[in-house]
């Protein structure tokens, strides 16, 4: 067996892999081995690219408002289109195990088609990313109402979000990496929250072929801050297949099992038993039409997963791999949690701007962010931002092949 593949398959059928134990550590060390050899032998396919400065082009107008794409490539070719309507990743260029590159993220050719979408496609989700119950939280003693967009619920920052403001944005300089900082100033109130909140999302491009997403925040009065990136993969690069025969890890011991409208119960079950351990490779089809209450909620998968963290900082959150194109993904997080969800509501109906097509359950979401609902639950973990304070959280995604 060629050493690439011997190596992922002792990862993947070793559990402890994903644990913060000496034998985790070795199985770290191979895992970073398989994935050099692999990368590797992938780019050796490919010709030789030049790095180049951040492309910036006009890509319409909203009212007065010009809106702009800007295309970040690497010395392998992988190449990244984000928009500055809602801070959008529009395109992520990857190879299969041929070399040959195609889109892994669901997305549109122009801006018109964003418009009239409804379902975040690749947008950057906030002042606060998944649901909010009853679209009100209590914070300091003073309740905020928010819009309900989502049944009670308030889903990814209400009925005009982060996905859908025009942010501004400026190339990164050369000595920051090839990449673009993009910046929206929410004001106080915007969608019901208080404060006024500066937001800044870099997309950031090496030649390692991690397309990095960094967000940050500060505010002038307390108020909870969730920013997501909302991309849906699809590595076959056909946006018209399902991604029920993708393989998923998700490096989380526990979820947050969900009420009828999709809100935390507050309980953070172990996964182990469940059609939601995704502790070792699974293919996303395999168990998702199971009799599970949680499954039935969620339509399929569409649950926050409680990320294993041994340490502070970056760690794994997610690997999806297409087995047939050998197109993978690694997505790494400072965030606590990862919503998985499997396109459940996608019904290839047109969006009211039209082009809007997508048809059900081919693309896959994994948005780092906090747990749903946070402003509410006091034992998870803290999603409010005070003045003074500096929201920051990172998430890569790496590009990968596997043989
Ligand atoms: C939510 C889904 C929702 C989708 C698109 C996801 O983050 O969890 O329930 O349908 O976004 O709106």
């Amino acid at each position: 067996m060629p050493l690439f593949l011997s190596l992922l398959r002792q990862i993947a059928t070793h559990p402890v892999a994903w644990q913060d134990s000496p034998m985790g550590l070795s199985f770290r060390v191979l895992l970073v081995a398989a994935l050099a050899v692999g990368g590797v032998s992938g780019r050796a396919a490919e010709a030789a690219h030049q790095s180049k400065a951040p492309a910036r082009s006009s890509w319409g107008r909203i009212g007065d408002g010009s809106v702009e794409i800007y295309t970040l490539t690497n010395v392998h070719g992988v190449e990244a289109r984000i928009t500055t309507y809602g801070a959008t990743l529009v395109s992520l260029k990857a190879p299969d195990r041929a070399g040959h590159f195609k889109n892994i993220v669901l997305g549109f050719d122009t801006l018109e088609p964003y418009l009239g979408a409804t379902a975040y496609y690749g947008a950057t989700v906030g002042r606060y990313a998944n649901r909010i119950a009853k679209a009100r939280f209590t914070l300091d003693g003073k309740t905020y109402q928010l819009a309900a967009n989502d049944g009670p619920n308030s889903l990814h920052g209400g009925t005009r979000g982060f996905d859908k403001r025009i942010w501004q944005a400026e190339p990164l300089p050369a000595s920051e990496g090839n990449g673009v900082r993009l910046t929206y100033v929410s004001a106080a109130g915007d969608e019901g929250y208080p404060g006024e909140l500066t937001a800044h999302a870099i997309y950031r491009l090496d030649d390692h072929d991690n397309l990095e997403i960094e967000y940050g925040s500060t505010t002038t009065a307390p108020t909870p801050v969730n920013l997501a990136n909302h991309a849906y993969f699809n590595l076959t690069g056909d946006p018209g297949v399902p991604v029920l025969d993708h393989v998923v890890r998700i490096n989380a011991d526990r979820f947050t099992p969900v009420d009828a409208t999709l809100i935390p119960t507050g309980e953070l079950r172990a996964v182990a038993g469940t059609p939601f351990d995704f502790r070792t490779a699974h293919v996303v089809g395999a168990r998702i039409g199971d009799p599970d209450e949680q499954l039935q909620r969620g339509h399929g998968y569409d649950h926050n997963w409680v990320l294993n963290k041994a340490a502070a900082g970056i760690t794994l959150a997610a690997v999806v791999t297409d087995p047939k194109s050998g197109r993978s993904l690694e997505v790494r997080t400072t965030q606590p949690g990862v919503q998985f969800y499997t396109g459940n509501f996608m019904n290839g109906k047109p969006a009211a701007g039209g082009g809007s097509v997508f048809a059900y359950r081919t693309g896959l979401c994994l948005e780092t962010q906090h747990f749903p609902d946070s402003p509410n639950q006091a034992s998870f973990p803290s999603a409010i931002l005070r003045p003074g304070q500096v929201y920051s959280e990172k998430t890569i995604l790496a590009v990968r092949v596997v043989k």
